[in-house]
């Protein structure tokens, strides 16, 4: 590791310092310095620009500010900035990587035969890419993220001028999968200062080693001197989030982002910096911590992930659990050995087999499995129950009845005792098949499912963010009569075209990429025209969600991953895990071991409750 990566970043409350940051421009004054705080109040990443305000910005002196800092000051040694400068320059320069087997894409994207396809011959992708890039967000003159939505006509901003860690995902692959690596590299170390941020809410902080929901570069006067300007990094961690929501999934998926930069560019060196392995660790920690809980499945409160809005999804969700399987399988795959990381480790190995078991068995449904539901018995006390969870056969919704095709199945959306919510959950079922959470049988009967309810889950746009979605009383109880979660809209059924590139992912690890080409297809009809909504509404998706944002980057750049990697099935491997053979061999263990499979069906003399 190089000197300049060796960067160590202490817990929160203590010296906190890393004199390494992501590249500046060439221009940019190699000296970069942390200075005290004069002012407790104010907090986030600082980047001082020392030109007067109004100049044009040329040389940053970088400064943490913070309750925690105020002692902190570190200066950088012009080979560290110009070392960084270099490697983000020349990115593919030099790196050993999966894409080296690959052609390089030369003014253009990569194609299947190794061709490139030039640009103008396609405008959709082409408008995208000028999209996309408009979206780039710059924080000290360079660039860190995409901000959520780039809608000029937007009366209302709210956090759309944010860059969401979850929405910068697609447009981080979407620029490694072009080769530009840059901002990927910037944003995960950007990111990462901030989550040692204290945050706090009502006096009260959350765990460390939360990631942001969303940051926003600022651009302030410079305390003590209004001639001189700087910029902060101010980091929202659900405590101006509406609904207050926690960001559980920004850890996670930065974890994925990170392994897949990893895979992507072959530079490992950024995963190997001490201060990124203390980042996976922290997050880790906070999500392997005990609690009061009794299943292996993260315990969340209600929007702590894509849908960020009460939905009735507290307690262990679908999409969480997914997540959360994917981050550790990329963490155990990243974590370089060093003492003191064994119980981590150990932790990290059990929490895996014992996932994996609990999600297969007892959130896969299809029509075997609702049969058995149908029949459960109740109340049972005892340690070798069949019907663990007490679920009565009566919450068998009617709807699930008919839907439920005889060729096919799916993950349910969450399980608690004595419930289970039945509803799809698409991304919790796209990611449980790129991470290998599903078996193959069952990642292979969730495409088949997808393909059987074709018209109900993609109809005239991809893809529903869940179905079906709730009405009456049950979307007043459950959402707080939300009126912006009515029946069929936003994240009560509707239908989100950025959930295009993990459709994608999924269907080509199984080696059924027509799935995803069959709804790009579907998407290019109408998308660029109906200027990249973040969501449809109705049944059939066929209008623009009515408080839908236009010019949503994530609808845009899941568009571009969905394109690049159906050009290019192979680079999907960079963001999908294969089952270990450790796994694999503990699940068929502990499988045997499962009193359903192996205890035989006892005489009642109870009716079944139907
Ligand atoms: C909405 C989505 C959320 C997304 C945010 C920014 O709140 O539900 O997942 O991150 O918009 O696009």
């Amino acid at each position: 590791m190089a000197a300049s990566e060796t960067v160590l970043r202490l817990p929160l409350g203590s010296l906190f310092s890393s004199c390494h940051l992501p590249s500046f421009s060439l221009n940019s004054t190699p000296l970069l310095s942390f200075k005290p705080s004069s002012s407790r109040k104010r907090r986030g990443l600082r980047c001082t620009n020392t030109l007067a305000r109004g100049d044009t910005f040329q040389s940053p002196d970088c400064v943490f500010k913070g309750k925690k800092l105020q002692s902190t000051r570190c200066r950088c040694q012009r080979n560290d900035v110009e070392e960084d400068i270099r490697s983000n320059l020349l990115p593919s320069d030099g790196l050993k990587s999966d894409l080296d087997e690959m052609p390089l894409p030369v003014n253009g994207n990569l194609s299947s035969n190794g061709s490139t396809q030039s640009a103008g011959t396609n405008s959709i992708e082409d408008e995208a890419w000028d999209l996309l890039r408009q979206s780039i967000v710059y924080y000290c003159g360079s660039p860190i993220g995409t901000i959520a939505a780039n809608d000029p006509n937007s009366t209302s901003v709210l956090n759309y001028d944010q860059v969401f860690i979850r929405d910068f995902i697609p447009s981080g692959i979407a620029f490694l999968l072009k080769g530009e690596y840059d901002i990927v590299r910037n944003f995960i170390l950007y990111t990462l200062q901030l989550q040692s941020w204290e945050k706090t809410m009502d006096c009260h902080s959350p765990g460390q080693g939360l990631m942001p929901a969303s940051f926003k570069v600022k651009t302030v006067p410079l305390d003590g001197d209004d001639s001189l300007t700087e910029e902060v990094l101010d980091p929202d961690f659900g405590e101006a989030a509406i609904g207050r929501v926690a960001p559980v999934d920004s850890g996670l998926w930065w974890i994925i982002l990170l392994r897949a930069y990893g895979k992507c560019t072959g530079d490992v060196s950024v995963q190997e910096r001490v201060d990124v392995q203390t980042g996976i660790k922290m997050i880790l920690k906070l999500c392997l911590a005990d609690g009061f809980d009794m299943f292996p499945t993260l315990l969340v409160t209600d929007g702590s992930c894509m849908i960020d809005r009460r939905m009735g999804i507290h307690g262990h969700p679908l999409e969480i659990q997914a997540l959360f399987y994917s981050a550790l399988v990329c963490a155990r795959e990243m974590l370089t050995p060093e003492d003191g990381s064994a119980d981590l480790i150990r932790a990290l190995n059990n929490r895996l087999v014992a996932l994996s078991f609990h999600i297969r068995e007892y959130y896969w449904l299809d029509m075997k499995k609702i049969n058995e539901i149908y029949r459960y018995q109740t109340e049972e006390y005892s340690y070798d129950a069949v019907n663990k969870f007490n679920i009565y056969p009566d919450q068998i919704p009617s709807w699930l009845v008919d839907f439920m095709p005889n060729r096919g199945g799916y993950l349910i959306g969450n399980l608690q005792p004595a419930h289970m919510d039945f509803r799809f959950f698409s991304l919790g079922n796209l990611w449980s098949i790129v991470s290998s959470l599903a078996t193959n049988d069952q990642s292979h009967a969730i495409l088949d499912f997808v393909e059987a309810k074709w018209a109900e889950l993609v109809a005239d746009m991809p893809f529903k963010i869940c179905y079906p979605a709730m009405e009456g009383e049950e979307w007043r109880i459950i959402t707080g009569s939300d009126p912006k979660n009515t029946p069929w809209s936003y994240h009560n059924g509707g239908s989100w075209p950025t959930l295009l590139w993990q459709l994608t992912v999924a269907s080509i690890k199984m080696g059924r990429p027509e799935i995803a080409e069959k709804a790009v297809e579907l998407a290019e009809r109408r998308i660029a025209i109906d200027k990249w909504p973040e969501y449809y509404d109705t049944k059939r998706a066929r209008f623009i969600g009515k408080q839908a944002r236009l010019y949503q980057t994530w609808s845009i750049a899941g568009y571009l991953v969905a394109k690049l990697l159906l050009a290019n099935p192979s680079a999907a491997k960079f963001l999908t895990s294969e089952e270990d053979s450790d796994l694999r061999n503990a699940f068929s263990c502990m499988i045997s071991a499962n009193p359903r499979r192996t205890r035989g069906r006892k005489k009642t003399q109870q009716p079944f409750i139907v």
